[in-house]
Protein backbone atom coordinates (compact mmCIF):
# COMPACT_ATOMS: atom_id res chain seq x y z
CA UNK A 1 0.00 0.00 0.00
CA UNK A 2 1.23 3.63 -1.12
CA UNK A 3 1.25 6.31 1.36
CA UNK A 4 -0.24 9.41 1.14
CA UNK A 5 1.59 13.03 0.97
CA UNK A 6 0.78 14.75 4.27
CA UNK A 7 -0.42 17.66 3.26
CA UNK A 8 -1.23 20.15 5.83
CA UNK A 9 -5.42 19.07 5.78
CA UNK A 10 -4.52 15.63 5.93
CA UNK A 11 -6.12 14.23 8.58
CA UNK A 12 -2.91 12.01 10.61
CA UNK A 13 -3.33 8.09 10.93
CA UNK A 14 -1.69 7.19 13.93
CA UNK A 15 0.36 3.44 13.80
CA UNK A 16 -2.62 1.26 15.16
CA UNK A 17 -5.00 3.37 12.72
CA UNK A 18 -2.55 2.69 9.96
CA UNK A 19 -2.02 -1.23 11.07
CA UNK A 20 -5.93 -1.52 11.17
CA UNK A 21 -6.48 0.43 7.77
CA UNK A 22 -4.08 -2.02 6.14
CA UNK A 23 -5.49 -4.94 7.49
CA UNK A 24 -8.54 -3.60 5.82
CA UNK A 25 -7.71 -3.20 2.61
CA UNK A 26 -6.53 -7.19 2.81
CA UNK A 27 -9.84 -8.09 4.00
CA UNK A 28 -10.84 -6.42 0.79
CA UNK A 29 -8.47 -8.36 -1.11
CA UNK A 30 -9.15 -11.30 -0.08
CA UNK A 31 -13.25 -11.43 -0.25
CA UNK A 32 -12.73 -9.41 -3.92
CA UNK A 33 -9.45 -11.07 -5.63
CA UNK A 34 -8.78 -14.59 -3.49
CA UNK A 35 -12.22 -15.71 -2.99
CA UNK A 36 -13.89 -14.15 -6.26
CA UNK A 37 -12.81 -18.25 -7.96
CA UNK A 38 -14.43 -19.74 -4.81
CA UNK A 39 -17.70 -17.68 -5.13
CA UNK A 40 -17.61 -18.54 -8.96
CA UNK A 41 -17.42 -22.32 -8.15
CA UNK A 42 -20.25 -22.37 -5.84
CA UNK A 43 -22.25 -20.99 -9.31
CA UNK A 44 -21.13 -23.07 -11.41
CA UNK A 45 -21.51 -26.18 -8.98
CA UNK A 46 -24.50 -25.15 -7.14
CA UNK A 47 -26.45 -22.30 -8.17
CA UNK A 48 -26.74 -22.27 -11.62
CA UNK A 49 -27.68 -26.32 -11.84
CA UNK A 50 -29.91 -25.32 -9.01
CA UNK A 51 -31.29 -22.81 -11.53
CA UNK A 52 -31.58 -24.69 -14.39
CA UNK A 53 -33.46 -27.43 -12.57
CA UNK A 54 -35.81 -24.85 -11.35
CA UNK A 55 -36.98 -22.92 -14.41
CA UNK A 56 -35.79 -25.02 -17.43
CA UNK A 57 -33.27 -22.55 -18.75
CA UNK A 58 -29.67 -20.33 -18.17
CA UNK A 59 -30.18 -17.55 -16.38
CA UNK A 60 -30.08 -14.72 -18.20
CA UNK A 61 -30.35 -11.52 -15.92
CA UNK A 62 -28.55 -10.66 -12.41
CA UNK A 63 -32.08 -10.78 -11.39
CA UNK A 64 -32.19 -14.47 -12.51
CA UNK A 65 -28.32 -15.03 -11.00
CA UNK A 66 -29.59 -13.83 -7.56
CA UNK A 67 -32.84 -15.88 -7.54
CA UNK A 68 -30.52 -18.95 -6.84
CA UNK A 69 -27.00 -17.51 -5.48
CA UNK A 70 -28.84 -15.29 -2.13
CA UNK A 71 -29.57 -18.56 -1.02
CA UNK A 72 -25.81 -20.20 -1.33
CA UNK A 73 -24.71 -20.45 2.27
CA UNK A 74 -20.88 -19.41 0.86
CA UNK A 75 -22.36 -16.34 -0.61
CA UNK A 76 -24.54 -15.38 2.49
CA UNK A 77 -20.96 -15.48 4.00
CA UNK A 78 -18.83 -13.61 1.71
CA UNK A 79 -21.71 -10.99 1.40
CA UNK A 80 -21.84 -10.25 5.37
CA UNK A 81 -18.36 -10.33 5.58
CA UNK A 82 -18.12 -7.52 2.86
CA UNK A 83 -20.71 -5.39 5.12
CA UNK A 84 -18.53 -6.09 7.29
CA UNK A 85 -15.27 -4.77 6.05
CA UNK A 86 -17.36 -1.84 4.81
CA UNK A 87 -18.52 -1.00 8.50
CA UNK A 88 -15.12 -1.69 9.91
CA UNK A 89 -13.63 1.13 7.16
CA UNK A 90 -16.60 3.77 7.66
CA UNK A 91 -15.98 3.67 11.71
CA UNK A 92 -12.17 2.99 11.60
CA UNK A 93 -11.51 6.63 8.96
CA UNK A 94 -14.41 8.65 11.18
CA UNK A 95 -12.73 7.74 14.47
CA UNK A 96 -9.44 9.22 12.54
CA UNK A 97 -10.96 12.17 11.48
CA UNK A 98 -13.47 12.64 14.52
CA UNK A 99 -10.71 12.64 16.74
CA UNK A 100 -8.75 15.76 14.93
CA UNK A 101 -11.70 17.77 13.72
CA UNK A 102 -11.11 20.68 15.81
CA UNK A 103 -7.74 21.31 14.35
CA UNK A 104 -8.94 20.60 10.97
CA UNK A 105 -11.67 23.21 11.10
CA UNK A 106 -9.05 25.72 12.41
CA UNK A 107 -6.69 24.75 9.55
CA UNK A 108 -9.57 25.37 7.47
CA UNK A 109 -10.44 28.90 8.76
CA UNK A 110 -6.85 30.13 8.55
CA UNK A 111 -6.25 29.05 4.99
CA UNK A 112 -10.04 30.50 3.72
CA UNK A 113 -8.80 33.71 5.34
CA UNK A 114 -5.58 33.83 3.95
CA UNK A 115 -6.11 32.16 0.60
CA UNK A 116 -3.98 33.03 -2.45
CA UNK A 117 -4.98 30.72 -5.39
CA UNK A 118 -8.44 30.11 -5.63
CA UNK A 119 -12.14 31.28 -3.77
CA UNK A 120 -15.08 28.70 -2.22
CA UNK A 121 -18.69 30.02 -2.55
CA UNK A 122 -21.09 28.27 -0.47
CA UNK A 123 -24.46 28.25 -1.03
CA UNK A 124 -26.59 27.62 2.27
CA UNK A 125 -30.23 28.02 0.38
CA UNK A 126 -29.41 24.90 -2.46
CA UNK A 127 -31.59 22.47 -2.80
CA UNK A 128 -29.91 19.22 -2.77
CA UNK A 129 -30.98 15.86 -4.79
CA UNK A 130 -32.84 13.28 -2.78
CA UNK A 131 -30.60 10.94 -4.51
CA UNK A 132 -27.75 12.10 -2.98
CA UNK A 133 -29.22 13.04 0.79
CA UNK A 134 -31.88 10.38 1.26
CA UNK A 135 -29.56 7.56 1.95
CA UNK A 136 -26.30 7.43 3.86
CA UNK A 137 -24.21 6.70 0.93
CA UNK A 138 -21.71 3.73 0.86
CA UNK A 139 -23.03 3.15 4.58
CA UNK A 140 -21.76 6.30 5.85
CA UNK A 141 -23.40 8.04 8.75
CA UNK A 142 -24.84 11.42 7.26
CA UNK A 143 -23.11 10.73 3.68
CA UNK A 144 -21.59 13.56 2.33
CA UNK A 145 -23.79 16.36 4.48
CA UNK A 146 -22.87 15.47 8.19
CA UNK A 147 -22.21 18.66 9.98
CA UNK A 148 -20.69 17.86 13.23
CA UNK A 149 -19.91 21.64 14.00
CA UNK A 150 -19.70 25.39 12.69
CA UNK A 151 -17.68 25.21 9.72
CA UNK A 152 -17.11 21.61 9.21
CA UNK A 153 -14.96 19.70 6.76
CA UNK A 154 -15.42 16.32 8.36
CA UNK A 155 -17.41 14.67 5.30
CA UNK A 156 -14.32 15.84 3.24
CA UNK A 157 -11.51 14.31 5.54
CA UNK A 158 -12.81 11.19 5.78
CA UNK A 159 -14.18 11.23 1.96
CA UNK A 160 -10.00 11.86 1.53
CA UNK A 161 -7.93 9.22 3.06
CA UNK A 162 -11.58 6.94 2.95
CA UNK A 163 -11.09 6.95 -0.59
CA UNK A 164 -7.42 6.03 -0.75
CA UNK A 165 -8.33 3.09 1.28
CA UNK A 166 -11.36 2.65 -0.64
CA UNK A 167 -9.22 2.33 -3.22
CA UNK A 168 -6.43 0.16 -1.69
CA UNK A 169 -4.22 2.68 -1.26
CA UNK A 170 -3.55 2.27 -5.18
CA UNK A 171 -4.31 5.83 -6.07
CA UNK A 172 -1.18 8.22 -5.79
CA UNK A 173 0.44 9.94 -2.80
CA UNK A 174 -1.86 12.80 -3.91
CA UNK A 175 -5.19 10.63 -4.19
CA UNK A 176 -5.69 11.65 -7.59
CA UNK A 177 -5.77 8.85 -9.94
CA UNK A 178 -9.39 9.14 -11.65
CA UNK A 179 -8.39 13.37 -12.31
CA UNK A 180 -4.77 11.74 -13.81
CA UNK A 181 -7.05 9.46 -15.74
CA UNK A 182 -9.10 11.91 -16.57
CA UNK A 183 -5.85 13.91 -17.80
CA UNK A 184 -3.85 11.13 -19.62
CA UNK A 185 -7.46 10.34 -21.36
CA UNK A 186 -7.79 14.02 -22.85
CA UNK A 187 -4.06 14.44 -24.02
CA UNK A 188 -3.97 11.03 -25.78
CA UNK A 189 -7.12 11.52 -26.96
CA UNK A 190 -7.64 15.51 -27.51
CA UNK A 191 -3.99 16.33 -27.97
CA UNK A 192 -4.92 19.93 -29.82
CA UNK A 193 -7.03 21.57 -27.08
CA UNK A 194 -6.07 24.31 -25.64
CA UNK A 195 -8.58 25.43 -22.54
CA UNK A 196 -9.20 28.71 -21.21
CA UNK A 197 -11.61 27.34 -18.33
CA UNK A 198 -12.41 23.80 -17.65
CA UNK A 199 -15.79 22.34 -14.87
CA UNK A 200 -15.15 19.11 -12.55
CA UNK A 201 -18.81 18.32 -11.57
CA UNK A 202 -19.17 16.60 -8.03
CA UNK A 203 -15.28 17.41 -7.39
CA UNK A 204 -15.93 16.20 -3.41
CA UNK A 205 -12.91 17.01 -1.62
CA UNK A 206 -11.15 18.18 -4.94
CA UNK A 207 -8.50 15.54 -5.30
CA UNK A 208 -9.58 14.59 -8.65
CA UNK A 209 -9.70 18.14 -10.09
CA UNK A 210 -6.22 19.47 -8.96
CA UNK A 211 -4.43 17.38 -11.71
CA UNK A 212 -6.17 19.86 -14.44
CA UNK A 213 -4.51 22.78 -13.22
CA UNK A 214 -1.06 21.23 -13.47
CA UNK A 215 -2.14 19.90 -17.05
CA UNK A 216 -3.09 22.49 -18.08
CA UNK A 217 -1.03 25.31 -17.39
CA UNK A 218 -2.86 29.15 -17.29
CA UNK A 219 -6.58 27.18 -17.49
CA UNK A 220 -9.05 28.00 -14.51
CA UNK A 221 -10.03 25.57 -12.62
CA UNK A 222 -13.67 25.01 -11.33
CA UNK A 223 -14.99 22.30 -9.00
CA UNK A 224 -18.78 22.16 -8.34
CA UNK A 225 -20.41 19.69 -5.53
CA UNK A 226 -23.46 19.75 -3.48
CA UNK A 227 -21.32 19.13 -0.53
CA UNK A 228 -20.54 21.84 1.79
CA UNK A 229 -18.20 20.30 4.10
CA UNK A 230 -16.33 18.63 1.29
CA UNK A 231 -16.06 21.89 -0.63
CA UNK A 232 -14.74 23.58 2.59
CA UNK A 233 -11.90 20.20 3.19
CA UNK A 234 -11.04 21.03 -0.88
CA UNK A 235 -10.48 24.65 -0.60
CA UNK A 236 -8.68 24.49 1.96
CA UNK A 237 -5.98 21.21 0.65
CA UNK A 238 -6.04 23.31 -2.39
CA UNK A 239 -4.60 26.74 -0.67
CA UNK A 240 -2.23 23.92 1.47
CA UNK A 241 -1.12 22.53 -1.73
CA UNK A 242 -0.81 26.16 -3.31
CA UNK A 243 -2.88 24.78 -6.34
CA UNK A 244 -5.05 27.78 -7.52
CA UNK A 245 -9.15 26.06 -7.77
CA UNK A 246 -11.93 27.68 -7.53
CA UNK A 247 -15.04 25.78 -5.47
CA UNK A 248 -18.55 26.57 -5.36
CA UNK A 249 -21.48 24.84 -4.19
CA UNK A 250 -23.67 24.01 -6.86
CA UNK A 251 -25.94 20.86 -8.71
CA UNK A 252 -24.33 19.71 -11.96
CA UNK A 253 -27.99 19.32 -13.22
CA UNK A 254 -28.37 23.04 -13.26
CA UNK A 255 -25.24 25.21 -12.48
CA UNK A 256 -25.03 29.19 -12.72
CA UNK A 257 -22.67 29.50 -15.67
CA UNK A 258 -23.22 31.48 -18.84
CA UNK A 259 -23.63 29.11 -21.98
CA UNK A 260 -20.08 28.05 -23.54
CA UNK A 261 -18.44 29.27 -20.68
CA UNK A 262 -15.97 26.19 -20.03
CA UNK A 263 -13.81 24.14 -22.89
CA UNK A 264 -13.76 21.07 -20.83
CA UNK A 265 -16.27 19.72 -18.54
CA UNK A 266 -15.19 16.28 -16.46
CA UNK A 267 -16.76 14.08 -14.18
CA UNK A 268 -15.38 11.47 -11.93
CA UNK A 269 -17.36 9.15 -10.28
CA UNK A 270 -20.53 11.33 -10.07
CA UNK A 271 -22.88 9.44 -12.36
CA UNK A 272 -23.44 5.83 -10.65
CA UNK A 273 -24.40 8.04 -7.18
CA UNK A 274 -27.17 10.08 -9.00
CA UNK A 275 -30.09 8.83 -10.90
CA UNK A 276 -31.38 7.56 -14.41
CA UNK A 277 -33.13 11.33 -14.77
CA UNK A 278 -30.09 13.11 -12.92
CA UNK A 279 -27.48 11.78 -15.50
CA UNK A 280 -29.86 12.87 -18.66
CA UNK A 281 -30.28 16.40 -17.00
CA UNK A 282 -26.44 16.54 -16.29
CA UNK A 283 -25.33 15.78 -19.98
CA UNK A 284 -27.86 18.03 -21.34
CA UNK A 285 -25.97 20.68 -18.93
CA UNK A 286 -22.64 19.78 -19.99
CA UNK A 287 -23.65 20.34 -23.68
CA UNK A 288 -24.98 23.93 -22.20
CA UNK A 289 -21.47 24.97 -20.45
CA UNK A 290 -19.15 23.68 -23.15
CA UNK A 291 -18.16 26.38 -26.18
CA UNK A 292 -18.29 24.76 -29.63
CA UNK A 293 -14.88 22.61 -30.09
CA UNK A 294 -14.91 21.71 -26.20
CA UNK A 295 -15.15 18.49 -24.74
CA UNK A 296 -16.69 16.75 -21.60
CA UNK A 297 -15.28 13.47 -20.10
CA UNK A 298 -16.69 11.28 -17.60
CA UNK A 299 -15.51 8.69 -16.12
CA UNK A 300 -16.97 5.69 -13.47
CA UNK A 301 -16.83 2.74 -12.32
CA UNK A 302 -15.28 0.55 -15.14
CA UNK A 303 -17.94 -2.61 -14.55
CA UNK A 304 -20.19 -0.77 -17.27
CA UNK A 305 -17.85 -1.99 -20.39
CA UNK A 306 -16.46 -5.18 -17.78
CA UNK A 307 -19.45 -6.96 -16.13
CA UNK A 308 -21.13 -8.56 -18.94
CA UNK A 309 -22.16 -11.89 -18.12
CA UNK A 310 -25.31 -12.27 -15.51
CA UNK A 311 -23.47 -14.11 -12.70
CA UNK A 312 -20.65 -10.74 -13.23
CA UNK A 313 -23.10 -8.65 -13.10
CA UNK A 314 -24.91 -10.38 -9.77
CA UNK A 315 -21.41 -9.85 -8.29
CA UNK A 316 -20.78 -6.22 -9.47
CA UNK A 317 -24.10 -5.04 -8.11
CA UNK A 318 -23.70 -6.28 -4.53
CA UNK A 319 -23.28 -2.01 -3.86
CA UNK A 320 -26.85 -1.79 -4.93
CA UNK A 321 -28.48 -3.95 -2.22
CA UNK A 322 -25.97 -4.21 0.46
CA UNK A 323 -23.63 -0.84 0.24
CA UNK A 324 -26.34 1.78 0.35
CA UNK A 325 -25.93 2.51 -3.54
CA UNK A 326 -29.12 2.71 -5.07
CA UNK A 327 -28.90 3.79 -8.20
CA UNK A 328 -25.21 1.21 -8.74
CA UNK A 329 -26.91 -1.37 -10.46
CA UNK A 330 -29.57 0.87 -12.88
CA UNK A 331 -26.20 2.91 -13.88
CA UNK A 332 -24.23 0.02 -14.71
CA UNK A 333 -26.31 -1.88 -16.73
CA UNK A 334 -29.54 -0.29 -17.25
CA UNK A 335 -29.25 2.81 -18.94
CA UNK A 336 -28.59 3.94 -22.41
CA UNK A 337 -26.08 6.57 -21.77
CA UNK A 338 -25.22 6.84 -25.04
CA UNK A 339 -28.91 7.34 -26.27
CA UNK A 340 -28.74 10.78 -23.18
CA UNK A 341 -25.90 11.72 -24.57
CA UNK A 342 -27.07 11.95 -28.19
CA UNK A 343 -30.76 13.38 -26.69
CA UNK A 344 -28.47 15.86 -25.31
CA UNK A 345 -27.60 16.74 -28.27
CA UNK A 346 -23.84 15.30 -28.81
CA UNK A 347 -23.38 14.01 -32.22
CA UNK A 348 -23.12 9.86 -32.52
CA UNK A 349 -19.73 10.58 -34.62
CA UNK A 350 -18.76 12.40 -31.57
CA UNK A 351 -19.31 10.17 -28.53
CA UNK A 352 -16.58 7.38 -27.51
CA UNK A 353 -17.79 4.93 -24.46
CA UNK A 354 -14.49 2.83 -23.97
CA UNK A 355 -12.10 1.61 -20.93
CA UNK A 356 -9.41 4.74 -19.89
CA UNK A 357 -6.11 3.06 -17.97
CA UNK A 358 -4.59 4.63 -15.16
CA UNK A 359 -1.42 6.36 -16.49
CA UNK A 360 1.14 3.61 -14.47
CA UNK A 361 -1.20 1.48 -12.99
CA UNK A 362 -3.43 -1.80 -13.40
CA UNK A 363 -6.68 -0.11 -13.02
CA UNK A 364 -8.87 1.64 -15.90
CA UNK A 365 -12.05 3.50 -15.69
CA UNK A 366 -15.47 3.50 -17.91
CA UNK A 367 -14.71 6.75 -19.70
CA UNK A 368 -17.79 8.25 -22.16
CA UNK A 369 -16.30 11.49 -24.17
CA UNK A 370 -17.58 13.99 -26.70
CA UNK A 371 -16.77 16.85 -28.56
CA UNK A 372 -19.61 19.97 -28.81
CA UNK A 373 -20.11 20.45 -32.27
CA UNK A 374 -19.54 23.91 -34.32
CA UNK A 375 -16.33 25.08 -33.77
C1 LIG B 1 -18.26 9.46 -5.40
S1 LIG B 1 -18.09 11.14 -5.11
C2 LIG B 1 -16.86 11.53 -6.31
C3 LIG B 1 -16.03 12.69 -5.91
C4 LIG B 1 -14.90 13.09 -6.83
N1 LIG B 1 -15.35 13.38 -8.16
C5 LIG B 1 -13.82 12.05 -6.86
O1 LIG B 1 -13.57 11.48 -7.91
O2 LIG B 1 -13.20 11.82 -5.82
C6 LIG B 1 -19.55 11.84 -5.84
C7 LIG B 1 -19.72 13.31 -5.49
O3 LIG B 1 -20.77 13.81 -6.31
C8 LIG B 1 -21.50 14.75 -5.56
N2 LIG B 1 -22.81 14.93 -6.20
C9 LIG B 1 -23.83 14.08 -6.29
N3 LIG B 1 -24.84 14.61 -6.99
C10 LIG B 1 -24.44 15.85 -7.38
C11 LIG B 1 -25.01 16.89 -8.14
N4 LIG B 1 -26.23 16.79 -8.66
N5 LIG B 1 -24.30 18.00 -8.33
C12 LIG B 1 -23.05 18.14 -7.83
N6 LIG B 1 -22.45 17.19 -7.10
C13 LIG B 1 -23.12 16.06 -6.87
C14 LIG B 1 -21.53 14.18 -4.16
O4 LIG B 1 -21.81 15.18 -3.20
C15 LIG B 1 -20.10 13.60 -4.06
O5 LIG B 1 -19.24 14.54 -3.52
Amino acid sequence: MQSLALHPMLPRQSSEEQSRHAFLVDFKNMLSRDLSGRLQGVYETEALPEFRKRFNRDPETRQDVAKVMREQPFYQIWSALNRVQQELYVDSTADCVERQLPGLIDKYKDLKKNAKHGTLELSPELKIPRYISAVDIHCIPGGYFLELAEDDVYAGARYDIGSFIFGRGERGPLNDARGQTGVDFLKKNYPDLKPKRILDLGCASGMNTLPYVAAYPGAEVYGIDVSAPCLRYAHARAEALDIPCHFSQQSAEHTTFEDGSFDIVVSHILFHETSRKAVGTILRECHRLLKPGGVMLHLDVPRRLTATTPYDQFVADWDTMNNNEPFWGTFLFDIDIRKLALEAGFAESQLKETLANVPGGKMNYWALAATKAGA
